[in-house]
């Protein structure tokens, strides 16, 4: 099963993803992850990615493309996968379908998690991050069992550098002129289901269980 992730940034994609792949036994692919573990790393391509991500714009497609389709070639995505943040842009769509045509396939659902901008920006101030291993809490809705520490792999939780008000403005706009024409995209193709994601997110995970089976 090929499942691609839609939504504004901080609609609940990454949160989602990770329970998706948990119980369909499938690997998480965030884009985004893999650039802020190259950035953690230094490594040349996250220095470059880091220049665009900090002011909330989205990392040039031939960056981004090449990357994604190196790591959907390995041996572990033969079943499938969940992709959270990739394609952003229809020309990142169109590669991504046209790999996949080659072998004969297509992605199965792509799932919109709705959730309207006022409650976008109000989520990302409280959203706490872990660079080790990419786990996600909100300190409200959903905090870690200790204050600033990871339940995953007890790394120090971080408020991500692009989650500044400012910032997250820029990249929701970034995301209705880029990402959000994908939702009619992959409407054309019949594989988009939507879930309304400003319900809390067990129900918002029963939804998309109920799509995908
Ligand atoms: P990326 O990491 O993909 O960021 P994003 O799409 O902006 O999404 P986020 O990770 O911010 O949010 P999310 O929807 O996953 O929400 P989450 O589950 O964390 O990309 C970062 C940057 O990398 C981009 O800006 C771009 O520069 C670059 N990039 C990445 N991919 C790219 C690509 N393909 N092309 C070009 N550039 C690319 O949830 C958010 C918060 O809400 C959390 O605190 C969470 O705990 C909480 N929450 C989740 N669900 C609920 C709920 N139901 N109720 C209440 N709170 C909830």
């Amino acid at each position: 099963m090929k499942i691609i992730m839609l939504g504004a940034p901080g609609a609940g994609k990454g949160t989602q993803a990770k329970m998706i792949a948990e119980k369909y036994g499938l690997p998480h692919i965030s884009t985004g992850d893999i650039f802020r573990a190259n950035i953690k790393n230094g490594t040349e391509l996250g220095k470059e990615a880091k220049e665009y991500m900090d002011k909330g714009l989205l990392v040039p497609d031939e960056l981004t493309v090449r990357l994604l389709l190196d790591r959907v070639a390995k041996d572990d995505c033969r079943n499938g996968y969940v992709l959270d943040g990739f394609p952003r842009t229809i020309p990142q769509a169109e590669v991504l379908d046209a790999e996949l045509a080659k072998l004969g396939e297509k992605v199965d659902y792509a799932i919109n998690v709705d959730v309207p901008d006022e409650n976008i920006v109000n989520r990302m101030s409280g959203r706490r991050a872990c660079l080790s291993c990419g786990a996600t809490y909100h300190i409200v809705s959903i905090p870690p069992k200790k204050e600033g520490i990871c339940d995953v792999c007890g790394s120090e939780l971080v408020l991500r550098d692009d989650d500044r008000p400012e910032t997250v403005q820029k990249r929701l706009t970034v995301y209705h002129e880029q990402t959000q024409p994908l939702i009619d995209f992959y409407e054309k193709k019949g594989a988009l289901r939507s879930v309304d994601g400003t319900l809390p997110m067990e129900e918002v995970f029963a939804a998309i269980t109920e799509i995908l089976g």
